[in-house]
């Protein structure tokens, strides 16, 4: 066998390769063709996974700036905690009531702090904001995001429109996914924010503020280790 095959010519030798190399990339094709359609298919199921929903978040973010005051925001995030974990059996979804878990976000150019509350595969539900206000990139994001207003202001424009958006506590600013725009929390702004869609797919966003810029690695560690945990406790509960 061997001898034989030693004895090919080189013409036959080349072609055999053009044969295994065709074989490869149809392969790889096959796969990817798998992969697209899989996905497909997952983001045609996604909603399956949703246990928030925008419009009760919405009320509840309204409910705690009428029940704590206008310039209360920790009252709003306990009273918020409270009636998740109050509406929400734990078996259900895991929710992070540690309110002390604040970490520095540095995204798109912008710049605040976040609590983590909830983050799975297809939901995240944070505190962010920051006293001193930011400006920056949204970030192209393939999840739909929900930026509940609860103190401060946010503003947002879109290439194109001459005049800002402008959203007051009680408000919700909704970002669809694959949009983005610039935004300013003009002075301090503190927001309930829920995005449900592909979470992981959002994270490089989240991060490369700070391995190209910030090089800040003890928050990068602190990011990694909470949102893991969250992510890893709610597939343990079978929350996707
Ligand atoms: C939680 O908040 C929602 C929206 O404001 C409200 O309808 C619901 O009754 C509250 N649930 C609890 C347990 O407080
Ligand atoms: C909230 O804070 C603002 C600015 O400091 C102040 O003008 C306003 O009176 C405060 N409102 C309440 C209800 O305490």
């Amino acid at each position: 066998m061997a001898s034989s095959k030693k004895a090919q010519k080189p013409e036959e030798k080349a072609k055999g390769g053009k044969n295994s190399c065709l074989k490869t990339w149809a392969t790889r094709i096959v796969v990817l063709l798998l992969f697209v359609a899989t996905f497909g298919w997952l983001d045609t199921i996604k909603q399956r996974w949703y246990v928030f929903d925008p419009t009760s978040l919405h009320e509840l973010a309204q409910e705690a700036i009428a029940v704590s005051g206008p310039n209360d925001t920790a009252g709003m995030i306990q009273h918020i905690v409270k009636n998740l974990t109050a509406t929400y059996p734990s078996t259900q979804i895991r929710l992070n009531t540690d309110s002390k878990e604040w970490v520095f976000n540095n995204a798109g150019g912008a710049m605040g702090a976040m609590y983590i509350i909830h983050a799975s595969i297809t939901e995240y539900l944070i505190i962010f904001g920051t006293p001193l206000g930011t400006e920056g990139h949204t970030g192209l994001h393939t999840a739909d995001d929900y930026f509940n207003i609860l103190v401060g202001e946010q503003w947002a424009f879109l290439p194109g429109s001459l005049e800002k958006e402008v959203y007051r506590p009680g408000s919700v600013h909704f970002l669809p996914r694959f949009t983005a725009k610039q935004y300013k929390m003009h002075e301090g702004c503190f927001a309930l924010e829920y995005a449900r869609g592909w979470i992981p797919l959002m994270l490089p966003f989240g991060f490369a503020d700070t391995i190209s810029s910030t090089l800040d690695l003890p928050t990068f560690y602190k990011t990694s280790v909470v949102t893991g945990r969250e992510m890893i406790k709610n597939l343990l509960i079978g929350k996707i």
